[in-house]
């Protein structure tokens, strides 16, 4: 049982971890949340010490002091001055609640009008209602066990049933109090180019928050946090993990109290929201997701790498990416018809599956054109069917690049419908020479889908590229009384497009947003992979890529092959762009009809070889190995059963080393014995975790053969490594 109920406690339980609450004198309180414990009344955890100058209960006396309780959800202005999860304005204008527990229900399942992304499957749900009476306002907290990842999806709705108009103007989706908190926090930051950098921090008295203004979640911050131990390293120690289904404006924020309590509020952030509720009317908080690992940062990872596989992403994609032959980095605005036939042809020969014709098919320049989504006739004069067809008859899957939620000044639909912007009554500004449509006006939502489905249903694409190339600024919506909720509302117009989209067509849709500016759970819901980064130079890419890796599976990230001196102008050799590819969803970005005979039989091996790894990286656990050095980076993923791993090692310097590098490896069945795909060595799971296994004695190219490595150096080349299976053998 996931959720039981006893006495005054809710035990919520995952295959490792418990959460449990309690009630007292009327108040939902925490009680404990981590590794399973065997008893389930762990009372003596009950703060009830006398904090001075703290407001209590005045009906209990000191016996009740809100400041120094662990709570669940906890409203603004109420004698508990810690970070509030819900904040409101009441039918008088005055600020702030009060929850207290007025009962709960085990669903067997999310209500049925919750249309935000979720944790897919129907899933038993501990609803437990809050009220404050005085004000009739309610809070429906919704907890649901995901027993075998270890992860607790949560989400608030708010009720207003006071008789008249309320103003939300916070709503978090989760609330989580620590005594006793003495946390690192591990957060992803970066910049476009520079995405899913980590970043750890001590966690001392004050506020810290992690948050995005952008109107998506932005190349700079990621909903994903963690919390752990400060001596918590990848393998060992106790972690937090949380993270939000939600692509808009967030905001995490942990407080350490003087107390030393640290309070964790992660949702929709309150700092541009608000949100009206008539009498009657209720409001939903995206879902956040928490984990919670005793082995490591590395544990919390599996853990959500194991939900976004089978719980996030949708099932049609569990077994299956397209391995993409993309136009943009070969043709970039130039692409034609003849150019696009040509390249299909050759993405044929090297084992492609699916062209993507990216940006340029509609327009010169970035300056033009968006929103109207009518074919640049004077470079594709034969029209978009028979060159799907062309490419079709090759064998092949058509894709399209699109940017719906944007619009450019000229566009035929800028001058029709100037009002459908966003608009704060400012004349707005412009980046990447274009506008923002206000997803959350009906209309354009109607638009976008009419041109989408239009586009799917004649021409038969099986796959979009959805792109945004811009942040949200001046943002207002005139039609709207109350603009904060603007932001929130264009979120939910993205969501209502793609749900749209993709309940009635069978596309696979390729998030992107100039790169990795909007990879969270929420787009992941609808896309099954996203292009993590603009930045195709290998040698960047393999720390982005780790850098995601910590919140996000390998299977979610989109990267291709790309040219030779990719787009930083550092060199780099074709097997190791193809080994950093292989990490992800493959693909190439490359110009294939200028490559020789030769050139396209190693990409074609590329191809057959990336084709063997699907078991890996789209199911398999992964695991970072041997995370405190400079200058390499390693892996392990492994396939469920354990039967087999992939094994990769990157080194990203030119340096020459000498000294002897012995990798640990993790994941396999320590009483099996595995042969070394590098050297045909068989060696138990055991050994292979303790004792590690010996890299320098394999296939790295400048360790291996001095010609290797002069050839690598006197070109300025940098980059190398090795890749194998591991094998489960009886031998
Ligand atoms: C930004 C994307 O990240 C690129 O891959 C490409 O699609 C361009 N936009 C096209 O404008």
């Amino acid at each position: 049982m996931a959720i039981t109920v006893r006495n005054n406690k809710f035990i919520l339980k995952t295959d490792n971890t418990a959460w449990i609450l309690r009630t007292e004198e009327g108040y939902l309180e925490h009680l404990y949340y981590g590794a399973d414990v065997p008893d389930c009344d762990p009372d003596h955890l009950v703060n009830r010490q006398i904090l001075n100058f703290a407001p209590y209960d005045a009906s209990l006396g000191l016996k009740y002091i809100y400041g120094g309780r662990l709570y669940v959800y906890s409203g603004a202005n109420s004698g508990d001055f810690r970070t509030p999860a819900c904040d409101l304005t009441d039918k008088n204008g005055c600020r702030g609640c009060r929850f207290r527990y007025a009962g709960y229900e085990i669903l067997s399942a999310l209500p049925s009008d919750y249309v935000l992304p979720h944790v897919r499957g129907d899933m038993e749900t501990l609803k437990i209602l809050l009220t404050d009476e005085d004000k009739g306002i309610d809070a429906e907290l919704y907890f649901t066990p995901v027993e075998d990842c270890d992860v607790f999806a949560r989400c608030a709705k708010i009720v207003n049933r006071s008789g008249g108009k309320i103003c939300l103007n916070k709503a978090a989706s989760m609330q989580l109090d620590f005594e006793n908190g003495n946390f690192d926090a591990i957060f992803i930051a970066g910049a476009p180019g520079d995405e899913m950098r980590n970043v750890r921090r001590r966690i001392t008295q004050g506020k810290f928050e992690i948050s995005s203004r952008f109107g998506i979640t932005g190349h700079s911050a990621n909903p994903f946090f963690a919390l752990c131990e400060p001596s918590a390293t990848e393998d060992a120690g106790e972690c937090y993990g949380f993270n939000l289904l939600y692509s808009g404006n967030f905001k995490s924020e942990i407080e350490s109290d003087c107390h030393n309590c640290v309070r964790v509020a992660a949702g929709i952030s309150d700092e541009s929201f608000s949100w009206t509720l008539q009498d009657g009317e209720s409001f939903y908080t995206p879902q956040a997701v928490c984990t919670f690992s005793a082995e490591g940062i590395g544990g919390m990872s599996v853990r959500f790498h194991k939900l976004c596989r089978k719980y996030i992403v949708s099932p049609k994609y569990a077994d299956f990416r397209p391995i993409v032959a993309n136009t943009w980095e070969s043709f970039y605005f130039t692409v034609d018809e003849d150019k696009v036939r040509a390249f299909a042809r050759k993405a044929k020969e090297i084992g492609a599956d699916t062209v993507v014709l990216d940006d340029g098919w509609f327009r010169n320049a970035d300056n033009e054109n968006l929103g109207d989504w009518e074919l640049a006739k004077d470079r594709f004069p034969s029209g978009l069917k028979k060159l799907v067809s062309a490419v079709k008859d090759n064998g092949l899957r058509f894709g399209l690049w699109f940017e719906p939620e944007m619009i450019s000044r000229r566009s035929k639909l800028y001058q029709k419908h100037p009002e459908w912007l966003l608009n704060n009554g400012d004349t707005g500004s412009e980046s990447r020479n274009q506008y923002v449509l206000n997803m959350g006006n009906p209309e354009v939502v109607d638009y976008l889908y009419g041109v989408l489905a239009g586009y799917i249903g004649e021409y038969g694409i099986d796959y979009i590229k959805w792109d945004a190339n811009r942040y949200l600024s001046e943002v207002g919506d005139l039609r709207l009384e109350n603009q904060g909720e603007t932001w929130h509302r264009y979120v939910l117009g993205v969501y209502s497009l793609l749900e749209r989209l993709t309940s009635r067509f069978d596309v696979l849709i390729e998030g992107c947003a100039g790169g990795g500016g909007r990879f969270d759970l929420g787009m992941l819901y609808y896309e099954p992979m996203i292009w993590l980064s603009d930045n195709t130079d290998p040698f960047n890419r393999t720390e982005i890529q780790f850098g995601a890796a910590t919140a996000y599976p390998p299977c979610t990230m989109s990267y291709h092959f790309s040219k030779g001196d990719g787009t930083t102008g550092k060199p780099s050799l074709p097997y190791f762009r193809a080994l950093v590819a292989d990490f992800a969803c493959f693909g190439y970005e490359l110009d294939l009809t200028k490559m020789s005979e030769s050139e396209l039989a190693g990409c074609r091996a590329f191809t057959d070889r990336r084709r063997t790894l699907d078991k890996y990286v789209l199911s398999g656990n992964f695991y970072k190995l041997n995370v405190d050095n400079d200058y390499y980076y390693a892996c392990m993923q492994v396939a469920e059963d354990k039967s087999s791993a992939l094994f990769t090692f990157v080194q990203l310097n030119a340096q020459i080393r000498y000294e002897s590098v012995i990798v640990k490896l993790k994941g396999l069945d320590p009483a099996a014995r595995y042969r070394i795909g590098a050297n045909g060595q068989i060696l138990y799971g055991r050994t292979l975790e303790k004792a590690g296994l010996k890299i320098s004695d394999l296939l790295c190219p400048h360790w291996k053969t001095e010609d290797a490595l002069r050839i690598s150096l006197a070109r300025g080349k940098s980059g190398s490594g090795i890749s194998f299976e591991i094998v489960r053998t009886d031998d």
